[in-house]
């Protein structure tokens, strides 16, 4: 194992809730749409535009807007979602991660950042992060977003590494299939029946550690 690729949203910091409620608040003032819950696990991975084309989907008005007034609902959707992470510190990193960062570094594995956010940067440097990082994948260069599995393939590129020689880490299913796509080795954390395509599941991000990602990566290669 000589690169590990990390998704950011649910795997490094819990952002999905903040996501899920400037989605709320846009579909409750724009469409007075109101999302069910299950939302929240479904737009986990899924690019800005494209969750926006699904929530559009559901509350059936696919096609009424113009590419300029969906780009500017995302926009929208976006101011609520940075000011509800302005406040993100360091205190805002998910159990296990900061240790299995520095473990990573100290073995001398490449880390690179597989992330669908625009917004990724500026996270990593609230959670004081960015410079454990040897890439971040820019999503807006990419053709197609995840399931794809473009984003895990550049995150190896950018450091110089086969997809074959990482390991990805995911909470999504659509991150998960992207990983496989891309021919990496597949540890998530979440539900195992969910996240079964995976080659490892762990409940929690509290369950990662150096020596778990080495044994997977071994395992799933043979
Ligand atoms: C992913 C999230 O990490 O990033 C998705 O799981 C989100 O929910 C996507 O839509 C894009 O994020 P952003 O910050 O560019 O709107
Ligand atoms: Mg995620």
């Amino acid at each position: 194992m000589k690169g590990v690729a990390f998704d950011l949203d649910g795997v490094i910091t819990d952002t999905a809730k903040f996501h899920f409620e400037a989605w709320s608040k846009l579909a409750l003032e724009k469409f007075d749409l109101e999302l069910p819950a299950e939302f929240e696990s479904q737009l986990k991975g899924i690019s800005r535009i494209e969750s926006l084309e699904r929530i559009l989907a559901f509350g059936k008005l696919s096609g009424k807007y113009t590419p300029a007034q969906v780009a500017e609902l995302a926009d929208e959707k976006n101011t609520y979602y940075v000011a509800a992470i302005s406040k993100l510190t360091q205190a805002d990193i998910l159990p296990g991660i900061s240790q299995l960062l520095a473990d990573l570094k100290a073995q001398q594995v490449k880390l690179s950042l597989a992330s669908a956010s625009k917004n990724a940067p500026m996270i990593l440097e609230k959670l004081g992060l960015l410079t454990y990082f040897d890439a971040i994948v820019d999503p807006s260069k990419l053709k197609a977003g995840k399931p794809a599995p473009d984003i895990f393939i550049e995150a190896a590129k950018a450091v110089g590494l086969a997809p074959s020689e990482c390991v990805g880490l995911e909470d999504a299913s659509a991150g998960v299939a992207a990983i496989k796509a891309a021919g990496m080795v597949a540890v998530a954390i979440g539900d195992k029946e969910e996240l079964a395509q995976a080659d490892t599941v762990v409940s929690s991000t509290a369950d990662l550690n150096y020596d778990l990602l080495v044994t997977s990566y071994q395992q799933a290669q043979g």
